[in-house]
């Protein structure tokens, strides 16, 4: 989760999220460089006299500087679809969650254990007790398995929502009347937190998101202790 003063990305949580973090820093050092070279560019133009009585055309530095911002470009949009495929891709799910959003709060089902289903509301502040934490923690967690590949199906029942968690590298409209799927693996054990994320009412920030991520074996425990 995120703390104070942090300003930067959290830190990944699954190969995706930190896949993503990469490409992030990768694309910053390409924007360092085109920022310094043009202030550079800039600066100097305020000593220049702009007039030259026999430069009348550029072939060489026209076409330079249309083919050159081409080839930087190129090197940020190969990594950005790799990324782009590579999240698209299921790779075989070991379990099936799915979220569905409402007026505010979201509620989940784990479609391969039999009546495994629950609401899950924020806890209310008045109740917020030490060992919670404030706007982010839930009545009703999500456990999941760790290093296990996921699947999630996302949808809603009322109006648009999103599920998001920022260290997993996850968001995905939670739309009515549609099913979105992500896939995802979470690399340790801990607890996640996200929120939704679409404008979706008056409690729009009142709906977060919980993951308890737990060993196979713990989780393994959770659902038979539930059944
Ligand atoms: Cu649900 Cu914002």
């Amino acid at each position: 989760m995120t703390t104070w003063l942090n300003m930067t990305l959290q830190d990944g949580a699954s190969p995706i999220m930190e896949q993503l973090i990469f490409f992030h820093d990768h694309t910053l050092m390409i924007m360092l460089m085109i920022i310094t070279t043009v202030m550079y560019m800039m600066t100097t133009l305020l000593w220049n006299k702009h007039t030259s009585r026999f430069m009348l055309e550029g072939q060489l530095i026209e076409t330079t500087w249309t083919i050159a911002p081409a080839i930087i470009l190129a090197f940020i949009a190969m990594p950005s679809l790799r990324l782009l495929y590579l999240m698209d891709e299921i790779h075989n799910p070991t379990m099936t969650l799915k979220a569905v959003g409402h007026q505010w709060y979201w509620s989940y089902e784990y479609s391969d254990f039999t009546k495994l289903e629950f609401d899950s509301y924020m806890i209310p502040q008045e109740e917020n007790q030490a060992s919670t934490f404030r706007l982010l923690d839930t009545d009703n967690r999500i456990v999941l398995p760790m290093n296990s590949p996921i699947r999630l199906v996302v949808t809603a029942a009322d109006v648009l929502h999103s599920w998001t968690i920022p260290s997993l590298g996850v968001k995905t409209d939670a739309t009515p009347g549609r099913l979105n799927q992500v896939s995802f693996s979470i690399n340790h054990p801990g607890i996640l937190y996200g929120q939704c994320s679409e404008i979706c009412g008056a409690n729009h920030s009142f709906m977060p998101i919980t993951i308890e991520s737990v060993s196979a074996n713990h989780f393994i425990n959770w659902v038979s202790s539930l059944s």
